[in-house]
């Protein structure tokens, strides 16, 4: 590589024609490299000392986002209720995106403005590395290193350094303090659902009747709990567990059930959870009675006791099942007929 003092002169690149000739109207002049222009923190050191300050200001900035991540872990945890989740995410990612645009901007304006912006030529060479190309890489790292001025400016080293030294908490602290948390299975096997429970609209929360289901009707339903259920720390935790999609099929239509006798007249429910791992199954096809999955393409067949037809999942979906009350309206006769959830999760307790 050599540094670019003077423009290249042009000269004439001539590609072979497809006659194997050189084309004269393929040939093109090199324009050479645009004229260099100074920065103004080439030449004026005050200017050069503004920018130091700024990018150190902006490690600094980053800091502060990564121990105000940290801060938000510990003092805004979620409480199970849905603005607890959403505020504890909110300010976790905020904090993160703080710490890591303070790094990305500042070391994109220490480029820009501090290190070295001669134009170099670099000629295309083999890829093999020979120790001479070796030791050329290990002098360009002391070049760059010596460019960066970073010996000589040690408010930006040491900014930098904390910034950098700080940031992976953000990420780590998490994850290490979630080692040996609550991963008891057995809370899968049982969900809100109970005998006589009754189905309501997700999120209405407003009592569906049979009458109300047309064939070929789709519901995203959930337990109608008492409103201290609802209100309580659990609740968001609770409803995930107990989602399902509810279904009217024609009767004639309905192979099986996966626990028999679990239907009511075509009407079908089922876990939302992929028996796959975890994601929300709520992709209905009418003509086929398949349910897809669309994390990956997981299908079953509600009409045949939601058994899986395609994808990576290896069991039929849960089923919830369901019959009316003396008033008309869907209630559940009893709990999921296994726990829900990924395969990878005990589902046999
Ligand atoms: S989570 Fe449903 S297919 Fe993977």
């Amino acid at each position: 590589m050599s540094e670019n003092q003077n423009p290249q002169p042009s000269h004439d690149v001539t590609p072979h024609g497809g006659d194997g000739t050189l084309a004269q109207a393929d040939r093109f002049a090199d324009p050479g490299v645009p004229e260099h222009h100074p920065r103004l923190a080439d030449s004026d050191p005050r200017a050069a000392k503004r920018n130091e300050r700024l990018i150190a200001l902006l490690f600094v900035v980053s800091a502060i986002g990564t121990v105000g991540s940290l801060v938000a872990y510990f003092a805004v945890r979620p409480d199970g209720t849905t603005e607890g989740v959403r505020l504890s995410t909110l300010l976790l990612g905020v904090g993160m995106a703080v710490s890591l645009l303070g790094i990305g901007i500042a070391a994109v304006h220490w480029a820009k403005t501090l290190m070295s912006n001669k134009e170099y030529i670099e000629e295309r060479h083999s890829s093999s590395s020979s120790a001479e190309v070796r030791e050329t890489v290990a002098t360009q790292f002391q070049d760059g290193y010596k460019d960066s001025g970073i010996a000589r400016r040690p408010v930006l080293l040491g900014s930098v350094g904390l910034a950098l030294a700080l940031f992976p908490l953000s990420i780590a602290v998490p994850l290490v303090s979630s080692v040996g948390g609550d991963w008891n299975v057995s809370k899968f096997r049982h969900t809100l659902w109970q005998k006589g429970t009754r189905l309501a609209y997700d999120p209405s929360g407003r009592l569906i009747k049979a009458a109300d289901l047309t064939v070929g009707s789709v519901a995203h339903v959930i337990p109608d709990v008492p409103a201290e259920e609802r209100e309580s720390h659990h609740w968001i935790t609770e409803k995930a567990k107990a989602v399902v999609l509810l279904v009217r099929l024609d009767p004639r239509d309905l192979k099986r059930d996966h626990r028999e006798g679990a239907s009511h007249d075509g009407i079908v429910a089922y876990s939302k959870i992929c028996t796959h791992v975890g994601c929300p199954v709520a992709l209905y096809e009418q003509q086929t009675h398949h349910l897809l999955c669309p994390c990956h393409q997981s299908t079953f067949d509600i009409a045949d006791g939601a058994k899986v037809v395609f994808g990576p999942a290896k069991r039929p979906l849960p089923q919830l099942p369901i019959t009316v009350d003396d008033e008309g309206y869907l209630v559940a006769e009893d709990d999921f007929n296994e726990p829900i959830g990924p395969s990878y999760w005990e589902r046999l307790k």
